[in-house]
């Protein structure tokens, strides 16, 4: 992280945020600033000029107005729990024309209000701030469910995971974050405020903002609300902690899975290391035994208004397996998915230990790659002498390489991405491009490709205030 001193401070600036959003939601002291300048994992953050905190659509526009007539870098931020440092400042200066500019982080995470769950049409509309835990409960209050599930639960926001596409656990059943939004309110950098609440399901009026504006990570506009899908909420679930001898055995468990109809919640992945680590962590023996170092481990999960033990029983009986272990009563169920829900808190805790912070891939290739790919990250993890702790999605083919005490990340990613690409994947399968890997995605977008969506950056954004250098690289390379 830059340690810089206070960096940028414009004070015609300061008047018109303090015009917009009030003094008291304009941050300017570093010790208030400080928890908003670095990511949830220490790997990234820089300076801010300051913290604005808008607190309606209208402030919201004002503060962008402010900006892009000064022309002052924003970056969006909410939970500030994305991996790939996307929701803060850059260490070092974008390029020359970012260093003579002054950089607000503004904080969505006072739009926070739930409108009423809407039976009829299964959706809800929420404010950006909102986070999954809240968006879950107001669900659930209501008889129904989110679609969508991850560890961060309690602190990502809808905002944060529109602008991400966020994934988890539970998109081998409803789709990503993309799926789930149905209506979309944002302000643009000049201000203006774009978009449609009314959640019809059929609709085709011209610009799609939902479709542009989800993945965008902070790029386009600021999304202020979303109106949301809401699914079932299930009366049975039944959790499958399965241990098994390779990875090409866990595809097969998965396609008997697919092809048996039983109704899969989650099919998640644990590779033997980061179980191992996580063992360690919870201080709790794996609940099935644990598989040799060639071997893998697949959570799955099975939920319906009818109990779906007997289907997935009877899926698992036919399947070449070294141990199981299953539960459907709610707390051994909770006990069971923590090995997989806490492995991010468990390689944080690792990599506080090593005092260096872990380096995040997140990729996703096609099924029948997996195996390769998995063969190629160990085989850099060794070349590079650090510890590889994987795990994911496995129905997406989506894997979390995480690598602990890497002498040299740059090399690493270069070699696991490139592979990546050469299978046919993607270098961002859930948690985006950000500042990360933007120097990376011509691996898999050809060059008039990212030229076409510089141009859209630039049509909604001429001045390049919204989180420059995150998605599309703006240093020379
Ligand atoms: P932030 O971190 O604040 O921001 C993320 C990006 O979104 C930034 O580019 C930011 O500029 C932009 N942004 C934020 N709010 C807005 C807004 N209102 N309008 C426009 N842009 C905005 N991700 C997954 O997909 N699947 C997982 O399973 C998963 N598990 C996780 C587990 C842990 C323990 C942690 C720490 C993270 C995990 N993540 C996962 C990553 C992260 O939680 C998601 O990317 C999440 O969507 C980020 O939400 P946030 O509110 O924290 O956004
Ligand atoms: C997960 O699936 O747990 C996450 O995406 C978080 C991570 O990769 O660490
Ligand atoms: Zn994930």
């Amino acid at each position: 992280v830059d340690a810089r001193p206070d960096s940028n401070g414009d004070p015609t600036l300061t008047t018109a945020l303090i015009d917009a959003v009030g003094a008291d939601d304009v941050l300017i002291d570093a010790d208030l600033r400080s928890g908003y300048e670095t990511d949830w994992t220490g790997r990234y953050g820089g300076p801010s000029m300051a913290v604005i905190r808008p607190r309606t659509t209208d402030a919201l526009a004002a503060v962008m107005r402010a900006c892009n007539d000064h022309g002052a870098v924003v970056i969006p931020q909410a939970g500030n729990t994305g991996l790939v440092g996307g929701s803060v400042p850059p260490a070092g200066q974008e390029s020359v024309q970012d260093s003579e500019r002054p950089t607000v982080i503004v904080s969505m995470r006072s739009f926070d209000d739930i409108g009423p769950v809407d039976r009829d049409a299964m959706q809800v509309t929420v404010g950006a701030g909102v986070t999954l835990a809240r968006w879950q409960a107001a669900a659930r209050a209501a008889g129904l469910d989110a679609p969508l599930d991850f560890a961060a639960r309690d602190s990502a926001t809808i905002g944060g995971a529109i602008a991400t596409n966020a994934g988890g656990s539970r998109v081998v059943r409803f789709g990503t974050m993309r799926q789930q939004v149905v209506g979309i309110e944002a302000v643009l950098a000049d201000g203006s405020v774009v978009g449609s609440l009314s959640g019809l399901p059929k609709e085709t009026a011209g610009m799609h903002w939902p479709s542009l504006l989800v993945g965008s990570e902070g790029t386009l506009g600021i999304v202020t609300r979303a109106r949301l899908r809401l699914v079932p909420r299930f009366a049975h679930t039944v959790t499958a902690f399965v241990s098994l001898k390779s990875i090409g055995d866990a595809l097969d468990l998965l396609r008997r899975l697919r092809t048996s109809g039983a109704p899969l919640d989650a099919v998640e992945v644990i590779q033997p290391e980061a179980l191992d680590l996580v063992v360690d962590h919870l201080g709790r023996p794996s609940p099935a035994a644990p598989p040799s170092a060639t071997g893998t481990v697949v959570i799955v999960e099975c939920a319906a208004n009818h109990d779906p033990t007997d289907e997935l029983v009877a899926t698992l009986a036919d399947a070449s397996i070294v141990d199981t272990a299953i539960a459907t009563d709610p707390r051994q169920r909770e006990a069971m998915l923590e090995f997989r829900d806490r492995m991010t808190e468990a390689i944080a805790a690792a990599s506080t230990r090593l005092g260096t912070p872990t380096f995040k891939l997140d990729v996703a290739v096609p099924l029948s790659a997996l195996d390769d790919l998995l063969s190629e990250a160990e085989q850099a993890a060794l070349d590079d002498g650090c510890r590889l702790i994987s795990f994911g999605h496995l129905a997406e083919g989506n894997i979390h390489l995480n690598h602990l005490g890497a002498l040299d990340p740059d090399r690493i990613a270069r070699r696991v991405l490139g592979e990546v690409a050469r299978l046919g994947g993607t270098i961002s399968a859930e948690h985006g491009i950000g500042r990360a890997k933007a120097a990376h995605l011509h691996l898999i977008r050809s060059a008039d490709d990212l030229r076409a969506q510089q141009a859209i950056k630039t049509a909604l954004d001429p001045n390049a205030i919204l989180n420059p250098g995150v998605v599309i690289e703006t240093r020379e390379r």
